[in-house]
C-alpha cells in the first residue's frame, strides 16, 4: 500500500541513484508542489540542489521575505532574486490578461535563465509537476489551449538543455501534502492556498502599476489575515481580492469620494476545476469590509463575489 513515508524512502533512493553527484537547479514559488519537490531532491542530494526564488513584485504582502526565511530554515540552498522592476517594466501598459501572462512568463524565463547561467555544470532542472498537471497538459489541444496557457508544465526554455526531474509527477495534491508532512515541511507551506503564478497581476483588472499592487496587497492581507483569525482559512480552497478598474462614489463626513472598488473572492473546491463561492459568515464579511475601507487608502467599496465555477472562473482574468 502507498504511504507517504514509503514514497519518501523509495523516491529519495531513486533520486540518489539517478542524480549521483549531478547539480540540479529548481525554481521555487512558495507553493506546496515546488516546495515538496525541492525537499525530496534536497534530501537526496543536499547542497547540490540550487534553488531560486524570484520576487516578481506580484506576490502577497511580505510573502517573499517570509517564504525565503522558511526555505532557509529548512536547510535549502536557496537564492532570492529581486526582479520586481523587470516585471513591472515588462507589464507596463498591458491590459489583456493573456498578454500579461505572456509578459510574466517571458520575464520569468529571462530571470531564471540569467540565474541558472551563473551556476556551473548544472545538469538537471527540477520541477514540482504533479499528476493532474501532466494529464491536463497532454489532454489540452486546440482552442481551449489558451485557457490552459497558465499551467506550469514545460514552461522553461529548451536552450537550457537540461534534463528534467519531476519527483511528484505521479501524485495527486493530497498525496503531495502527505509527503510534505512526512518530510517535515511546516504547516504555513503545506496548508497554503493555491496562488496563481502570475500572482496579483491577474487580480488587478487592467494595467499593472506598483501603486495598484501596493493597494491590493493591503486589501488581500486584511482578507487573508481575517480568514485566519476567524478560523476560516482552512475551510476554503482559495481566497483573494481583485482590484477593479472602476471607481465609485462614497461619502466621508460631508465630502463625496470617488474611489476604488475591490471584490473579495473565496471558493470551496476539490481540485480547482469546479468551485462554489464560499458561504462566509455575514459577521466576518461585515468586519473585513469595514476594516478594508477604514484602513486602505483609496478604497471606498467592497463587494463579495457569489459566482460559482463554471461558468465563472476562480480568478477574474
Ligand atoms: P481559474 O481562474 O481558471 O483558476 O478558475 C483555476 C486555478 O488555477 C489558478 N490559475 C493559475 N495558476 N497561472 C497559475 O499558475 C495562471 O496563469 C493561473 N490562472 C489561474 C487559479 O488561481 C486557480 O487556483
Amino acid at each position: 500500500d502507498w504511504t507517504a513515508d514509503s514514497f519518501v524512502d523509495s523516491t529519495v533512493a531513486d533520486l540518489k541513484a539517478k542524480l549521483g553527484n549531478d547539480k540540479v537547479v529548481m525554481a521555487l514559488s512558495g507553493g506546496v508542489d515546488s516546495s515538496v519537490a525541492a525537499m525530496l531532491v534536497h534530501r537526496a542530494i543536499g547542497q547540490n540542489l540550487y534553488c531560486i526564488f524570484v520576487d516578481n513584485g506580484l506576490l502577497r504582502k511580505d510573502e517573499f521575505a517570509s517564504v525565503l526565511e522558511s526555505y532557509r530554515t529548512l536547510g535549502l540552498n536557496i537564492k532570492g532574486v529581486d526582479a520586481k522592476e523587470q516585471f513591472y517594466t515588462a507589464l507596463a501598459g498591458l491590459t489583456d490578461p493573456e498578454a500579461k501572462r505572456k509578459a510574466i512568463g517571458k520575464t520569468f524565463i529571462d530571470v531564471f535563465d540569467q540565474e541558472a547561467h551563473l551556476l556551473e555544470d548544472v545538469v538537471w532542472l527540477g520541477q514540482g509537476t504533479i499528476y493532474p498537471d501532466v494529464i491536463e497538459s497532454v489532454s489540452v489541444k486546440g482552442p481551449s489551449a489558451t485557457i490552459k496557457s497558465h499551467h506550469n508544465v514545460g514552461g522553461l526554455p529548451d536552450f537550457m538543455k537540461l534534463k528534467v526531474v519531476e519527483p511528484l509527477n505521479t501524485l495527486f495534491k493530497d498525496e503531495v501534502r502527505a509527503v510534505g508532512r512526512s518530510l517535515g515541511l511546516p504547516q504555513n507551506i503545506l496548508g497554503r492556498h493555491p496562488f496563481p503564478g502570475p500572482g496579483l497581476a491577474i487580480r488587478i483588472l487592467g494595467d499593472i502599476t506598483p501603486e495598484k499592487v501596493a493597494i491590493l496587497q493591503e486589501v488581500d492581507y486584511l482578507f487573508i489575515d481575517g480568514l485566519r483569525r476567524y478560523g476560516l482559512y482552512d475551510q476554503v480552497w482559495q481566497a483573494g481580492a481583485m482590484l477593479l478598474p472602476i471607481q465609485s462614489v462614497g461619502v466621508m463626513g460631508d465630502e463625496r469620494t470617488y474611489e476604488r472598488v475591490v471584490a473579495l473572492r473565496a471558493v470551496t473546491s476539490v481540485d480547482g476545476m469546479t468551485a462554489d463561492w464560499a458561504h462566509l459568515p455575514y459577521e466576518f464579511l461585515a468586519d473585513i469590509s469595514n476594516e478594508i475601507i477604514n484602513r486602505v487608502k483609496g478604497v471606498n467599496r467592497v463587494v463579495y463575489d457569489i459566482s460559482s465555477k463554471p461558468p465563472a472562473t476562480i480568478e477574474w482574468e
